[in-house]
């Protein structure tokens, strides 16, 4: 069967009786007389081949028209070599140098100027505001997380005076009603809360709450 099917291929046979008939039509090949004959032929090839296979020259022979493979093997070798040369040049020298990452980004976002000046800065300078805001709602909220980014104004207070936050954005921006957020955490819907007045009207922003008519 196998051979048979190699034949209709017309893939060039081992034997030289053979070789005359293959230049027929697959039909001619199965039905006709070549068949008969080159389907004997076949049967004396394979055996040769057992054969041959055992002494090496029916393995050479097997594999004649391994130059196609050389051909494909050596398309993958360039194809790899482009590959290497163009990733010489698009890969960033330092990638790699300590993980899957460039490792000079390290020193350029260190670079960057500082924007956060962090809390303790603040309280450093503004400890009235740290004592009403440590003993109220918002003592875990830190002063840049409403204050905005202040690294300037702490560096040189005179350099840079902070402008005050609107509370009618910044207030809702934390406080609007959404079921995303966590069922304890304090909610409001503003327009219907606060009746259009600014949050501070009622609500000191250091510390919120408003139990008993006293600031908490
Ligand atoms: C070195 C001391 C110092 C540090 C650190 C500092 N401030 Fe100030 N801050 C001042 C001084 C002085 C003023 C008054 C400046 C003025 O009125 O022009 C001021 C004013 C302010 C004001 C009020 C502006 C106004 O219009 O009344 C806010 C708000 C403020 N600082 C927030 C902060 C925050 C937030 C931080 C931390 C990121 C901070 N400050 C760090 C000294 C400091
Ligand atoms: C929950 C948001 C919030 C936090 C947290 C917060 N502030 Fe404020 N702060 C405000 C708002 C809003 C105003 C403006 C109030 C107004 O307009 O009357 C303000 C005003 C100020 C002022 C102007 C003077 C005053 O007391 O009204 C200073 C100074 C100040 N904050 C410093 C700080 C510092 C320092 C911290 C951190 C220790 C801090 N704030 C934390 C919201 C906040
Ligand atoms: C950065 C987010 C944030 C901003 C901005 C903010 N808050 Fe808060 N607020 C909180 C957190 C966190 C709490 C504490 C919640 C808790 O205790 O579970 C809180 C608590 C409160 C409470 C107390 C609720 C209670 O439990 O009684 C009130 C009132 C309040 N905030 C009003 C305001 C007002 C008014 C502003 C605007 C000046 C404001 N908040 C801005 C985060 C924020
Ligand atoms: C007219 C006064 C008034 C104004 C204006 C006002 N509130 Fe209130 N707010 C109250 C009172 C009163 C309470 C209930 C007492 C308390 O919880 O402290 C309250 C409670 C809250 C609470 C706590 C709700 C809870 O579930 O515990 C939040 C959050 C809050 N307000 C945010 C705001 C925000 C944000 C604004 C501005 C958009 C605002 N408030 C404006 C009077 C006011």
């Amino acid at each position: 069967m196998v051979w048979r099917a190699i034949c209709v291929l017309r893939v060039r046979c081992v034997t030289s009786a053979c070789d005359s008939t293959h230049i027929q039509t697959p039909e001619m090949l199965l039905y006709g007389e070549a068949y008969e004959k080159c389907s004997k032929s076949h049967l004396t090839a394979s055996r040769n081949l057992l054969a041959g296979s055992l002494r090496g020259y029916g393995f050479m022979s097997f594999f004649k028209d391994a130059k196609h493979l050389f051909v494909f093997a050596g398309l993958f070798v360039l194809a790899f070599l482009v590959f290497l040369v163009v990733r010489h040049y698009v890969v960033p020298k330092s990638f790699g140098e300590y993980g899957h990452y460039r490792g000079a980004s390290i020193g350029e976002i260190a670079a960057r100027p500082i924007k956060f000046a962090g809390h303790q800065a603040c309280e450093s300078c503004h400890s009235d505001v740290l004592d009403v805001k440590s003993k109220g709602k918002h003592a875990h909220v830190n002063c840049e997380a409403c204050h905005g980014a202040l690294e300037k104004h702490a560096d040189d207070p005179s350099a840079m005076t902070p402008v005050l936050p609107d509370t009618a954005v910044l207030c809702a921006r934390c406080h609007t009603a959404s079921a995303a957020k966590p069922k304890g955490f304090p909610q409001v819907v503003p327009a219907d809360h606060s009746t259009g007045l600014p949050c501070e009207t009622c609500h000191k922003p250091h510390s919120p709450a408003m139990d008993a008519g006293g600031a908490k």
